[in-house]
């Protein structure tokens, strides 16, 4: 095994077995445990809701909660446009016009837009899909079981999304600023609506490296359809700012196998911004 005990704690903090990544050495005696599975959230009680309005969603993105009793009344909202001068927005500004912005129908179903955390100018950028639940009720992105995930791999690399100095401290966005209603994917022109929103989060942080996690990510960032693994293990560009294309972490926790590749990715990021010095 070529692991520093360094490494090896780093891969435990993404809840990566060491016996994932093989090297020659001899297999171990016993078989390894089978992988971890995450406890499926537990079924929802017998008596829970009579009609559900939406299918499953194909994607569970984090453990689906509890389904509410009532489905939310259904506000009648008009569908606004943009405010205008986005690209030149300073935050502020660009944080007001998210949080007033009723140009794609995911307003009516939010509690809240959830603009995006970290560094103002972080070295690292993560760009993920949208929120789901417990993103829509904290106005964060990545705080449910995907940010869970999301922050250890984080942390493996010597990242985090607390207060920290801009080479340490990330910032994370999303694709799309409000939650799809069940947690659906966002349609293209919801994406096509609040992608300026993300264009210009992009141009004020001025990241050196991105990360972009999952389809969502890349359609809007690489205008790509390709999957993620043909995508990630190399370098993009987006803008001239190196990108890095990995698995999103509601795919880790149901293909906890790929998080080699993963952290392969984390490495690779972490890799390009040395290299610049
Ligand atoms: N998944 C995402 O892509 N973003 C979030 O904010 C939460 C889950
Ligand atoms: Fe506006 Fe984006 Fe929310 Fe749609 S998802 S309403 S474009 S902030």
């Amino acid at each position: 095994m070529g692991f520093s005990e360094r490494q090896t704690m780093m891969l435990e903090e993404m809840g990566i077995r060491v016996w994932m990544r093989p090297e020659p050495a001899p297999a171990p005696a016993v078989a390894p445990p089978p992988v971890a599975r995450v406890a499926p959230a537990p079924a929802p009680p017998v008596s829970s809701p009579a009609p559900s309005p939406a299918p499953a969603p194909m994607v569970a993105r984090v453990a689906p909660a509890p389904a509410p009793v009532q489905a939310p009344p259904r506000r009648e909202v008009v569908l606004g446009t943009r405010p205008a001068g986005i690209e030149s927005m300073d935050w502020p500004a660009l944080r007001d016009a998210v949080s007033g912005c009723t140009a794609c129908g995911l307003c009516e179903g939010r509690t809240q837009t959830v603009f995006g955390v970290g560094h103002e100018h972080a070295h690292w950028m993560i760009v993920g899909e949208a929120p789901g639940e417990q993103e829509d009720r904290q106005g964060e992105p990545f705080v449910g079981k995907s940010g869970q995930l999301l922050d250890n791999m984080l942390r493996a690399v010597g990242l985090t999304r607390q207060a920290e100095s801009p080479e340490r401290q990330v910032y994370i966005a999303n694709t799309v600023k409000c939650r799809p209603p069940s947690n659906r994917n966002p349609e293209p022109q919801e994406l096509a609506q609040c992608e300026p929103f993300l264009v210009r989060q992009i141009a004020l942080v001025k990241p050196r490296v991105i990360l972009a996690m999952g389809r969502f990510a890349v359609q809007s960032l690489l205008r790509s359809t390709e999957p993620i693994g043909r995508l990630r293990g190399r370098v993009h560009t987006y803008e001239g700012v190196p990108l890095v294309v990995t698995y999103h972490p509601a795919y880790l926790l149901r293909n906890p196998e790929d998080k080699g590749r993963a952290w392969d990715d984390l490495c690779l990021a972490r890799e390009i911004l040395d290299a610049a010095g």
